[in-house]
């Protein structure tokens, strides 16, 4: 195993970067923060220029890094890795207020797993050491093969030794049919990587905020939530927050006593389930049609958007189209291998940053 050097510009700092670690990798456990979302090759927000030495692209999906951006020594850094000293240059600003926590790896317990809803399991696990994080941010869960998986935590930072992830089963899904739902039990041991990224709450706007997630989508969400609701004395917060949870039937509306109840304590936040194949609540429909007739327009609010691809997608139209600048709209798409290997949703415009 060899080292290098990797300098980030424009701040200069030097990382080192072994030759079988990928550069964000290094960065990320070195404290010097990059932008980036999937760390599986398949978004693009992760894109960095390479103005010198020579790097291995590693597993860059085609779609989000096109030929004409390889010969212009572009690379994925959550997949690329060094083969030789480099000098990379990143988007490294961090908006005020968010905080930077170094990845470390974590070994854990399972300490709970439920079934929560028709396919999802609520999978809860005491870790051996404290993992800060900034409430939206996601985990790697380690897989027996050797592979991971990014799932987001639903829980708060209040107690960082145990994290709460929301999975969904996925058919033919190597981590959930072949793991999760099938093997895994209370007790077992697992390991984990975290924090990881920029989905997480913004906590200098001072602004209305729309929640808005589809399945287990909702995770994220909940830590938001949660955050909020745990820490509004030394806060203050005062501003509305509306969340709506997508999903296809009542019966996969999940913890939605635990949203209504803080509905009841709070007057700043209300609960809108959004059912599509039936009616709840007297409406039927998806989250970005119900989100349209509530908020025709949308501007001066925050948005989080967070679910499947074509979700996330769907709802930032509806949000633009309702007048809210991309600059006030995050998101997290909940990536899988077949959207990878398809790479229907890679966001080309220069609006939309992720
Ligand atoms: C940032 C982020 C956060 C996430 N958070 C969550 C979360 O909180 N909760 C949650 O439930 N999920 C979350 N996900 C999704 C999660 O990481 C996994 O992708 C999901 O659980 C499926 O994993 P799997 O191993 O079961 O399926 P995989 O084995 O990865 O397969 C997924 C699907 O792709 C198909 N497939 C596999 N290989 C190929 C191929 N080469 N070509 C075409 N199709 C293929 C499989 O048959 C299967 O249908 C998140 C994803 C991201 C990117
Ligand atoms: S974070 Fe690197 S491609 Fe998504």
């Amino acid at each position: 195993m060899t080292s290098y050097t990797v300098r980030v510009e424009p701040i200069g700092a030097d990382v080192t970067c072994r030759d079988d670690q990928t550069v964000l990798d290094a960065c990320l456990r070195d404290g010097v923060w990059l932008p980036h979302a999937c760390t599986h090759g398949t978004c693009g927000t992760c894109k960095a220029q390479v103005l010198d030495g020579d790097i291995d692209l590693g597993d860059a999906s085609p779609y989000a890094l096109l030929d004409s951006e390889r010969d212009d020594g572009c690379a994925l850094i959550c997949v690329a890795k060094p083969k030789g000293d480099l000098v990379i240059e990143g988007e490294v600003d961090v908006e005020d207020g968010v905080e930077i926590h170094p990845v470390r790896d974590y070994s854990g317990t399972v300490d709970a797993l439920d079934d929560i809803a028709p396919n999802v399991r609520r999978l809860i696990i005491a870790l051996d050491a404290p993992m800060r994080f900034n409430p939206g941010q996601y985990l790697q869960l380690n897989l027996p093969s050797g592979d991971s998986r990014p799932y987001s935590i639903a829980s708060t930072p209040a107690d960082p030794t145990h994290v709460e992830l929301h999975i969904k089963r996925t058919e033919g899904g190597a981590a959930t049919e072949g793991w999760i739902f099938r093997e895994l039990e209370t007790g077992d041991s697992v390991s984990v990587s975290g924090p990881y990224g920029k989905f997480s709450f913004r906590p200098l706007r001072d602004k209305p905020v729309l929640l808005l997630g589809s399945g287990t989508g909702l995770a994220p969400l909940k830590s938001i939530v949660a955050h909020l609701l745990e820490t509004t004395e030394d806060t203050g917060w005062e501003n509305d927050v509306v969340l709506y949870h997508g999903v296809a039937t009542r019966a996969d509306l999940y913890d939605r006593d635990w949203f209504e109840g803080v509905q009841d304590q709070v007057d700043w936040f209300s609960y809108r389930p959004v059912v599509s194949r039936e009616e709840c609540d007297g409406r039927q429909g998806r989250v970005p049609a119900l989100l349209t007739e509530d908020f025709p327009r949308a501007g001066g609010n925050t948005a989080y958007i967070c679910g499947n691809p074509a979700m996330v997608e769907d709802t930032l139209k509806a949000l633009m189209k309702a007048r809210l600048f991309p600059r006030d709209i995050l998101r997290e798409d909940f990536f899988d291998a077949a959207d990878r290997a398809s790479g229907a949703h890679v966001v080309r415009s220069p609006l939309i940053k992720r």
